[in-house]
């Protein structure tokens, strides 16, 4: 790819650096001189409605983002990326995550490789395996079928199957579940495999690499609790451990022959490809635990989600290209009016992880200070992403984003259909929960003057507590349902909303070498831990002291 176009040597970043400093916003006026604002700035976008008009966004700044993202050549990036360019300058890579939901019918090769084939056969291989589990003709050493699956990953290996299990929960076969182990405290892995019976569980061990230290240490862990639960219940009898290793555990990972070496039947793993980034893969063989849960067909509708938002972005000019449009506001909000967070706020109780999978996806993305040509940045990049299902938030965080000092851009996520349409006596729940949406974003937008506040008889010396001032910026994220398509479309519209930042930025979205460090020190220092005095010694002061308080209070 050619080098990166700095963002503020053109014409458009120079525009809004004009207009920001007098920037005033006032919804409610822009609101009231302009009756077609909100039917002018919301959109469809596959099945989602977004509406941006909340947003501190004037015709101006709308055409000088435009034409920013035209100074920065959007639409030729876009075009490498989709077209399997080697856009992951850093470490020469595709990114073809697009191509993981292309139809079959579809044509792309990359590097000499037919890349919709090869999607397409590892797909069918998958649908096979969930089929069986699904079907009971795939059952554990004992002959029992499959009633829970384990999957085993950190990161982009967890925080998308984890965060899409709990979206489409209504979705999951009955008498089959799934849990999600990530985390090296040994109290993930001790928790969740407490009640678990060995002979009917089987272990999804998902890792794009095979050596993240987290992963193969819970991966060992689960199998030797395995084991020994299968030992202790005497269900080994006449039968090897590996046999049994065999039957309880599949794989994910593009590092096929590291599966082997670990005691899986390589015929049970499903790979994907290097052009597939960890937190761009829930729609690859990451995803397996969704496609055996779900059912493949459930899976195939959430692809489909996700090309359908592919083909949104591929396809829309700026000015109603919503992935194009809220990456450019994001740029707005970051890099001329001061903000710094974005916070994510769902009101579905599904996607109480979707927060947390957006952090991954946005900030292992863009928190990089140096371009894709090696170049240092001197504007921000990045934003720190945090959400909680509404309402939970409103009772917790809102003060802060309601009359705070900060500027808080937030994206509010509903459904029209609940998946639980429960009534209280006469009042439908669903009507009291979206109550609470449409009010916050109004109230966040309109804010309550101190003469509103007087009206109703506020004493004058508490008035100032009372004043919303508004104009805090929001954009509405409404479908029908929560469905798997549904969520799909959401999260490739928010994968489109990375790359367009990256874009701009001009840094590799792809990369994560920011996470590599600690990983080495931790490598390093684990001896000292375990009371290697000569490690511990080569340690700076405070991490010595640190370990040495550990190494003391340790019952061991
Ligand atoms: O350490 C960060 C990271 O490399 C993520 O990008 C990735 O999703 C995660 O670790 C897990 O990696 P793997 O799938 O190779 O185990």
């Amino acid at each position: 790819m050619t080098n990166p176009v700095n963002p503020t040597t053109t014409e458009a970043w120079k525009k809004l650096e004009q207009i920001a400093p007098a920037f005033s916003p006032d919804l409610r006026k822009w609101f009231e001189d302009d009756p077609q604002r909100a039917e002018k700035l919301t959109f469809d976008a596959a099945d989602l409605r977004v509406d941006l008009s909340k947003n501190l966004l004037t015709d101006e700044v709308l055409q000088a983002l435009t034409e920013l993202a035209d100074q920065v050549g959007l639409r030729e990036r876009m075009e490498a990326m989709f077209g399997g360019e080697h856009i992951n300058i850093t470490e020469d890579r595709a990114v073809l995550h697009t191509a993981l939901r292309l139809p079959k019918d579809a044509e792309l090769e990359v590097d000499g490789q037919n890349v919709v084939e090869d999607v397409h056969g590892e797909l069918e291989k998958i649908y096979a395996f969930a089929n069986k589990v699904r079907s009971g003709e795939w059952v554990g050493i004992t002959g029992k079928p499959i009633e829970t699956v384990v999957n085993i990953g950190i990161g982009g290996s967890d925080l998308g199957p984890v965060m899409a299990y709990e979206a489409l929960k209504p979705y999951a076969k009955d008498g089959l579940t799934a849990r999600y182990i990530s985390n090296i405290d040994p109290t993930d892995a001790g928790e969740k495999t407490k009640d678990l019976d060995p002979e009917t569980t089987l272990v999804i061990v998902a890792s794009k690499t095979f050596t993240t230290l987290e992963t193969l240490t819970n991966a060992r862990v689960v199998r030797e609790w395995l084991l020994n639960g299968l030992e202790k219940a005497g269900a080994l009898e006449g039968k090897s451990r590996e046999e049994a290793v065999r039957k309880h555990f599949v794989a994910v990972s593009t590092a096929l022959e590291k599966v082997e070496a670990f005691g899986i039947d390589p015929n049970n793993a499903f790979g994907f490809w290097d052009w597939v980034g960890g937190r761009y893969s829930v729609d690859s063989a990451v995803g397996t635990s969704l496609a055996v849960v779900l059912g493949p067909e459930a899976f195939d509708d959430f692809l489909s989600g996700f090309h359908a938002m592919d083909e949104h972005f591929k396809t829309q000019p700026w000015e109603a290209n919503v992935p194009a449009l809220m990456g450019l506001l994001n740029v707005w909000y970051t890099n001329f009016l001061d903000a710094h967070t974005h916070a994510v706020l769902p009101y579905s109780q599904y996607l109480h992880r979707f927060p947390a999978y957006l952090q991954q996806l946005t900030m292992e993305s863009n928190g990089k200070t140096v371009t894709w040509d090696g170049q240092s940045v001197d504007y921000h990049t990045g934003e720190v992403f945090w959400g909680e299902p509404g309402t939970n938030g409103q009772h917790a965080f809102y003060q802060l984003i309601h009359q705070g000092t900060r500027l808080i851009p937030a994206d509010f996520i509903a459904f029209a259909n609940p998946a639980w349409p429960i009534q209280d006596g006469d009042a439908d729940m669903h009507e009291l929960f979206l109550g609470n949406f449409f009010a916050q974003t109004k109230a966040l937008a309109f804010g309550k003057t101190a003469d509103e506040v007087r009206a109703e008889g506020t004493a004058e010396a508490i008035v100032p507590a009372r004043v919303f001032k508004g104009n805090k910026p929001t954009t509405s994220i409404m479908a029908p349902a929560l469905t798997p398509s549904v969520l799909g479309q959401l999260i490739a519209l928010y994968e489109h909303i990375t790359f367009v930042q990256g874009i701009v930025w001009g840094i590799d979205s792809f990369d994560q070498w920011g996470v590599e460090l600690g990983k080495v020190l931790a490598i390093e220092l684990t001896p000292a831990v375990a009371g290697d005095r000569e490690v511990l010694d080569k340690q700076d002061p405070s991490t010595q002291s640190l370990i040495s308080y550990y190494l003391e209070k340790r019952d061991k």
